[in-house]
């Protein structure tokens, strides 16, 4: 069992939803329903947060990498956020879930960016689950962009380059409002990270389970979490 000072439970959990093309691929179906059946996982683990005391849900929807993909896989995904955002936005926010979204949306269509603003809206004041849906994500990315606006700063006199420490980058990230993730889940079977929430992940648990993300059910997503419970996290000290 993990220490008493230590919560069972993680506060933060990341999702890399890997696998959704292989799914589809076992069943001779084109990659998109891969995506389609991923897409209604979501809900379910959206759901299942608040009974397991999961306060914050990353989920990692689509990378800067991701454009390298086929014109129609990409128009199909852009597609399927923007049916799922319009579809989904009154009953998430009937949840009290608050929605927020990481990553660059400059290179995104203005209609999908619209929608993406919309639900946060709407969503803003809500006060269950935390739900963050990284869109056009990677963290390379995420601290360039973030550096930008810090040498901005630094030439505006607005910050010292001086006073620069460990805390002042994490605050021009995306993830600014969330905490670190306690818990970052990869499913599919790959053991890496594909470029999501590099920074923020310096001291998260890992776990990398086989399952592919649109058979990742409610029911493992427990097993996990309680998996979690029983690790011994250490951030470097020692513990008697
Ligand atoms: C994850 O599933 C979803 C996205 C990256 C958009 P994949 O599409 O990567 O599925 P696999 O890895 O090819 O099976
Ligand atoms: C990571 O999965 C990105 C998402 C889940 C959105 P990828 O399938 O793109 O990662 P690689 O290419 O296997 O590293
Ligand atoms: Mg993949």
């Amino acid at each position: 069992m993990a220490p008493k000072d230590q919560p069972s439970t993680p506060r933060h959990v990341a999702i890399i939803m890997d696998g959704n093309g292989r799914w589809a691929k076992l069943r001779g179906r084109p990659r998109l329903v891969g995506h389609h059946a991923g897409a209604r996982r979501v809900e379910e683990i959206v759901e299942a947060c608040t009974p397991l005391g999961v306060k914050y849900l990353t989920i990692f929807a689509f990378s800067t990498e991701n454009w390298k993909r086929t014109q129609t896989e990409v128009a199909g995904l852009m597609r399927l956020f923007k049916r799922f955002i319009s579809a989904k936005a009154q009953e998430l926010h009937l949840k009290n879930v608050r929605v927020r979204f990481i990553g660059d949306r400059v290179r995104l269509e203005p209609r999908l960016q619209d929608l993406m603003d919309n639900l946060e809206l709407l969503t803003a004041e809500n006060t269950g689950v935390n739900l963050t849906i990284a869109l056009n994500y990677g963290s390379r990315d995420e601290v360039a962009r973030a550096t930008k606006r810090l040498a901005q700063d630094v030439a505006t006199g607005k910050l010292r380059p001086a006073d620069i420490d460990d805390e002042t980058l994490p605050r021009y990230l995306d993830t600014c409002y969330l905490p670190d993730p306690d818990l970052v889940i990869r499913t599919s079977g790959e053991a890496r990270i594909s470029n999501f929430l590099l920074w923020q992940s310096a001291y998260a648990e890992y776990e990398f389970i086989d399952t592919l993300w649109p058979d990742f059910t409610e029911e493992e997503f427990r097993k996990v979490l309680s998996r979690f419970g029983q690790r011994d996290r250490r951030f470097g000290a020692v513990k008697a």
